[in-house]
């Protein structure tokens, strides 16, 4: 089977790397040998070994009939997605590592699939190297799904875990993250959480059959957690992750958001550290299960493409339905969901403690050393009535002429 790779960058190239490496496995897996004929990038690569098969114009994919394998690894909406489409409406298979391109445009794009009688296959787009669209597609197909709950981002997971041992600076982590290929072109989707929403709407999708619009989540990223607040978990025995979570209700309401959460040494996800991401998956008959791995990075994410490859050459004549209709799936409103929330307060626990009992009822209490500050972790309360509560504190405070509220993360503890 000859294959196109559209976009030699990090991805694209490992992808090329491991058919090569891997050839005799790839091979005898897909039934016969995966040739790559064409590279497309706006790069040439004169010292490269594949310096011949690079290729400018997108044409020469989409009109060459010997092509009947597509490989997307660009990234960024255009042009992938006019490249892709054009590709599956040409009868080529087509898998893809683009996770912003699958939750933008993964409806239309399923479904032309589906017309053509070929497959769009996205393993990559979502946890790097771990399956986890594979199993929600096949061995978790006779499970009602209630809960997907991922630390699905490398570059944060990487970063939060840097400043939780090493007290090392946001920027400087940052850095590292992006000199390991880890994060994206643009690391604002990393920590602003806009590519773990993505990651998180592409799996409530595929557990709902449903579309979701990826802008309906709730999403915050960790640009405002510091090293005081891990300072207080690490003495409340807690760690603080990235989550994307949604849970699916048996009447048919879906909440879902990404935010950083404070979690529990007992908590499945808390072990995830460095750039790994862990994904648990609750079924209603299955119970939770976990998958963890790679999520980010170049032979990691290019295995799981290659996976996706070696399915399209073993169905080259037939879809496999998989994904979602264009029926859209609701997302509940952020403020109806529950937590627990950790906060900073201004001042001392003792001046204080009457107003924050007031605003937030029962807490718990957490002071470090020789700081004007000190931290509530409160009962479980709705976000709306959360938010409330935020409201009177601050009021009161500020009637008094000080301050209020330092931090709030929520926490599942
Ligand atoms: N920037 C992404 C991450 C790459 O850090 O997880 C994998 O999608």
């Amino acid at each position: 089977m000859k294959a196109a790779v559209m976009g030699y960058g990090t991805i694209g190239s490992g992808v090329v790397e491991i058919l090569m490496e891997n050839r005799d496995q790839v091979a005898k897996a897909a039934g016969e040998e995966i040739e790559v004929k064409y590279i497309l990038d706006l790069r040439d690569f004169p010292d490269s070994p594949v310096a011949d098969r690079i290729v400018h114009d997108f044409k020469q994919i989409e009109e060459d009939e010997e092509i009947r394998l597509v490989v997307e690894t660009m990234g960024g909406l255009n042009p992938a997605y006019p490249f892709v489409k054009a590709c599956l409406m040409a009868g080529k298979h087509v898998a893809t590592s683009n996770k912003a391109l699958v939750a933008a445009y993964g409806t239309e794009l399923l479904a032309i699939a589906r017309e053509k009688n070929v497959n769009f296959f996205f393993e990559a787009s979502v946890g790097g190297g771990i399956p986890i669209i594979r199993p929600l597609y096949r061995c978790l197909r006779g499970e009602r799904i209630e809960e997907i709950t991922g630390i699905l981002n490398g570059t944060t997971n990487y970063i939060l875990t840097k400043m939780e041992r090493e007290g090392a600076a946001f920027e400087a982590v940052l850095r590292e993250a992006q000199n390991l290929g880890y994060a994206e072109r643009n690391p604002e989707a990393d920590v602003e959480g806009h590519d773990t929403c993505r990651k998180i709407a592409i799996l409530t999708a595929m557990a709902t059959g449903r579309q979701v619009d990826f802008e309906e989540i709730y999403t915050e990223g960790i640009t405002s957690i510091t090293d005081t607040d891990f300072q207080y978990a690490k003495k409340m025995g807690t760690s603080i992750k990235l989550f994307g979570t949604s849970r699916m209700f048996e009447d048919g309401r879906v909440s879902a958001y990404v935010a950083p959460v404070m979690v529990g040494g007992g908590h499945p996800l808390y072990p995830v550290s460095d750039v790994f991401n862990g994904i648990l998956v609750k079924g209603n008959m299955v119970g939770d299960t976990m998958f963890y791995g790679s999520g980010a990075g170049k032979l990691p994410t290019a295995s799981a493409v290659v996976a996706d490859l070696i399915e399209a050459v073993q169905n080259r004549d037939r879809n496999i339905p998989i994904g979602w209709t264009k029926e859209k799936q609701e997302i509940m409103p952020m403020e109806q969901n529950t937590f627990r929330y950790f906060l900073r307060l201004a001042g001392s626990h003792r001046n204080k403690e009457g107003d924050v009992r007031k605003a937030f009822g029962p807490v718990e209490v957490e002071e470090l050393y020789g700081m004007d500050e000190f931290a509530v972790l409160t009962g479980p309360m709705k976000e709306g009535a959360f938010k409330a509560a935020c409201a009177a504190y601050e009021a009161m405070e500020a009637q008094k002429g000080e301050y209020g509220i330092k931090q709030t993360i929520r926490a599942l503890l």
